[in-house]
């Protein structure tokens, strides 16, 4: 296992649309077990493959009141609803943004023993992480749902300070 360096906004690979993976081998496998080191190491809840400059269809996530788990070619089988959140991207450090996500999210994909598996959010981080890393393989940033730049605001570091101290529902997670 290993921390492999995030992309951060520039870098072209987090616009690309990301290739299917056709195949679970070692090298998929290897891949999964560094984006959750690499997510832990920045404390984030998410993490696409493209954040580390890899362009394949591949997500993890770890929500504080959920178990981790890896998908791997993950597609929404059903949206619905919309709500306001304020999200955060760990290719976008220090800045956040309300943005406007759906309530009920049913997304499928492959797990790493390549079985078919659901995941359902609702109205929950859950939800939100697993728009957000799906918007990641295909090239989209949360960003991109802002009115105007203008509207991204800066995270003081004290504020991030206190906003890990205490657990705030309103805080933006990094993803
Ligand atoms: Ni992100």
């Amino acid at each position: 296992m290993a921390i492999r360096p995030l992309r951060f906004l520039g870098d072209p690979v987090l616009r690309q649309k990301a290739k299917r993976v056709p195949g679970i081998d070692d090298s998929i496998l290897e891949l999964i077990d560094d984006m959750f080191e690499t997510m832990y190491d920045s404390e984030g809840v998410g993490l696409a493959a493209p954040q580390i400059g890899i362009s394949l269809r591949v997500i993890v996530i770890h929500v504080p009141e959920g178990e981790p788990f890896a998908l791997i070619n993950p597609e929404f089988v059903k949206r619905s609803g919309q709500r306001t959140v304020v999200e955060g991207c760990l290719s976008v450090p220090g800045y956040r943004g309300e943005i406007t996500r759906s309530v009920n999210v049913v997304v499928k994909g492959l797990s790493p023993e390549g079985k078919v598996v659901r995941v359902r959010g609702s109205n929950d981080l859950l939800a939100e992480a697993l728009e957000h890393e799906i918007d990641h393989i295909n090239g989209t940033l949360y960003i991109d749902y802002l009115e105007s730049m203008d509207k991204l605001q800066k995270i003081e570091p004290k504020e991030q300070e206190e906003a890990e101290g205490e657990e705030e529902e309103e805080l933006a997670t990094e993803q």
